[in-house]
């Protein structure tokens, strides 16, 4: 299979939830997936599913943690397919709900090191081949919580609001270019985040992975053919 011909894209925390389903909708609309996670058993059992629908990805198993991995994945996506037409920002960590100031430093760091500054280490490494793109997209999975704060939710707030800041700087410094930017506003999605979030919710009155997946992909495809950023509720 030669991957050149195929479109690319990279999809951040493909192993659960909404970036699973991104993924597989992805590989199943013929892009060749690059499937980002941390754990070999999901990224393997998440492979073997994409093969099972005719659909093409490659593992990426890289914790967020590891920056100079993820300045490494640059030049080696650089050297195997040339190009990327879609970065999926997806993957987040959560923290522990509570008071801004119970919440323990390292723990606060930590979700501001994966959530915030892994993605700049993702978007400074992979920014070159995105470029290289004839119609580069970029999505964002952010949070309503970064329209409207709310108490608790800690450093995963401060971490979207932050990201979000970082892309709006991305964007204008490439406004000139042709990438179009997503930024997307889920409400409640039945994931392991959110249970973790919002253990005693009704799961009844969320959205699915699939649910939400299929959503943002439909959304996106009505902006095809503008240029710019645009922000969704999901
Ligand atoms: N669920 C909601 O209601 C909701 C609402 C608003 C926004 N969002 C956003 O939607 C996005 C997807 O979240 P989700 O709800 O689908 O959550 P999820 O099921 O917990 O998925 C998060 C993904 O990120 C990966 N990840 C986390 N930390 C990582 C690290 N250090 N290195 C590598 N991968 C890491 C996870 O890997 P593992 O599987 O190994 O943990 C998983 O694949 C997130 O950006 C979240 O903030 C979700």
């Amino acid at each position: 299979m030669n991957y050149l011909i195929k479109k690319s894209a990279f999809v951040s925390g493909a192993t659960s939830g909404l970036g699973k389903e991104l993924s597989i909708h992805l590989a199943k609309s013929g892009f060749h997936v690059l499937i980002h996670g941390r754990s070999d058993n999901k990224l393997n059992s998440l492979y073997d599913e994409i093969k099972s629908l005719k659909g093409t990805s490659t593992i990426v198993n890289l914790d967020l943690s590891d920056y100079k991995g993820i300045d490494r994945l640059g030049h080696e996506i650089f050297k195997k397919f040339k190009k990327l037409d879609l970065l999926i920002m997806n993957a987040a960590t959560l923290g522990t709900l509570s008071p801004l100031c119970h919440q323990a430093p390292k723990e606060f760091e930590k979700v501001i090191s994966t959530n915030l500054i892994a993605n700049f280490r993702l978007l400074r490494s992979l920014e070159f081949s995105l470029k290289r793109s004839k119609k580069p997209e970029f999505c964002l999975i952010s949070s309503p919580l970064t329209k409207e704060p709310k108490p608790f939710w800690g450093a995963y707030s401060v971490s979207k609001a932050a990201l979000e800041q970082m892309i709006y700087t991305w964007h204008l410094e490439n406004k000139k270019t042709n990438i179009n930017i997503y930024i997307f506003y889920p409400k409640p999605i039945n994931t392991k985040l959110r249970n973790a979030a919002m253990p005693g919710e009704n799961e009844i009155k969320r959205q699915s992975p699939y649910e939400a997946s299929q959503n943002l992909f439909h959304l996106m495809s009505k902006k095809k053919n503008k240029k710019g950023i645009f922000t969704f509720d999901l």
